[in-house]
């Protein structure tokens, strides 16, 4: 550097499948993020995770979409190589790759960070306990089985850890196994920008499930966000999740689903726990200027009412086209469609994982 010169800021890389991309994949950004000043993260294309890991959920260009619209992420590489190389960190300008504290392997076992550890140019960031991409499609393919009897203790709306998909309990990774996630507040202080809108801001306000956080959310929310300065998303609870979406839904609880939403860069502030109907005391508490819905269906309230009545007659609605068909649906029947796949490649991880942790534990 010469005299007078500004310090260069410091780059840094992840790189990952960011499947069905959750809370967890958003915390390990941030963690990475705070490590440096810019943050790239290389995203793997759908054949490289094909060869190594099983089918990915979701294809290459939504997991592109849904890592741009994390917060702290700054730039995106698509179709990064599933061994982490010094030439690709070089390429990118990054001075180290961070990684989550949990074991990734190739389709030969080898450990996918073996170059840079080596190399000094790797570092690590606590793996968000209690979710990842294997547990949530377990708890989709249970929507599968309604029609066995369940016992109370098998069967709890939308959240059933005890989801293995047919695999030993005994022997479950504790990376890919199932353990609870544990919510805090803490953690809704680390993903909450902790900003109120200013007072010349115009709000926006648009609420719903967003269950299983997906692309169709993040065009809508992008579009909302255009209506306006602010942006506050109303999660409605579980219970009423339930009561117009039926079934198993939701398939995120409350909790998971308020970290999800405020990892969106669009997003500045969630209700948690929304009323159903968006009413004149809500819109002038938020001194919401405007209320936003998509065009997917508009279930009526308990009492049979339209929720957007108030925000309607006061005439600031809005539908927006997010141009999206995705549904979080759609991503159940995505799922059960493929079933067999998905479970042969989730047993496929924890064995994986099972046997490098038997060697590790063994000394060898
Ligand atoms: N990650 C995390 N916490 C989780 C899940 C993932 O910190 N609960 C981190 C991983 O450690 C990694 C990054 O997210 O640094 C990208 O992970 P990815 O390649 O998508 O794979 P998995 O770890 O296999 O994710 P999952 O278990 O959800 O399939
Ligand atoms: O269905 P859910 O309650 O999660 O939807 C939240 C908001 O996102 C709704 O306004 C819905 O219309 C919108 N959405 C959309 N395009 C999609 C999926 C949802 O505009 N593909």
């Amino acid at each position: 550097m010469s005299p007078g010169s500004q310090p260069l800021p410091v780059r840094v890389w992840c790189d990952g499948c960011y499947d069905m991309v959750h809370f967890g994949h958003a915390n390990s950004l941030r963690q990475a993020k705070a490590l440096g000043e810019i943050l790239v993260v290389g995203i793997h294309t759908d054949e490289e995770i094909l060869k190594h890991k099983g089918p990915p959920v979701f294809t290459q260009e939504e997991r592109y979409k849904m890592v741009r619209a994390i917060k702290w992420v700054d730039q995106v590489v698509e179709g990064a190589p599933y061994v982490t190389t010094l030439e690709t960190l070089d390429q990118n300008d990054c001075d180290f790759c961070v990684h989550g504290d949990d074991i990734t392997m190739t389709a030969d076992g080898v450990d996918t960070y073996h170059l840079v550890k080596t190399a000094g140019r790797y570092r690590e960031v606590q793996r968000t306990a209690g979710v990842s991409t294997t547990d949530l499609v377990g708890r989709m393919l249970l929507l599968t089985r309604q029609h066995f009897r369940r016992g109370d203790l098998e069967y709890t709306i939308g959240h059933d850890s005890s989801s293995n998909m047919g695999q030993d309990s005994a022997a479950r990774s504790p990376y890919t196994g199932c353990s609870q996630f544990l919510p805090t507040t803490q953690k809704i202080i680390q993903f909450s920008n902790g900003l109120a809108p200013k007072p010349t801001d115009r709000v926006v306000y648009v609420a719903g499930a967003f269950d299983l956080f997906h692309v169709g959310h993040v065009d809508f929310l992008e579009k909302a966000r255009e209506h306006g300065d602010f942006l506050i998303v109303g999660l409605h609870t579980d219970p009423e999740v339930n009561r117009y979406k039926g079934s198993n839904f939701p398939i995120m609880n409350l909790h998971e689903r308020v970290l999800s939403v405020l990892a969106c860069k669009y997003v500045h502030e969630v209700v948690i726990g929304a009323p159903y109907s968006v009413t004149d005391e809500l819109m002038s508490h938020f001194r919401v200027n405007v209320v936003c819905h998509g065009k997917t269906p508009i279930a009526a309230d308990m009492d049979r009412s339209d929720p957007y009545a108030a925000a309607k007659k006061k005439g600031c609605f809005k539908v927006i086209d997010s141009n999206n068909t995705m549904t979080t649906e759609h991503i159940v029947q995505r799922i059960i469609r493929h079933r067999l796949e998905f479970e042969v490649r989730n047993q496929m991880k924890e064995k994986k994982e099972m046997s490098m942790l038997n060697t590790l534990s063994n000394g060898n």
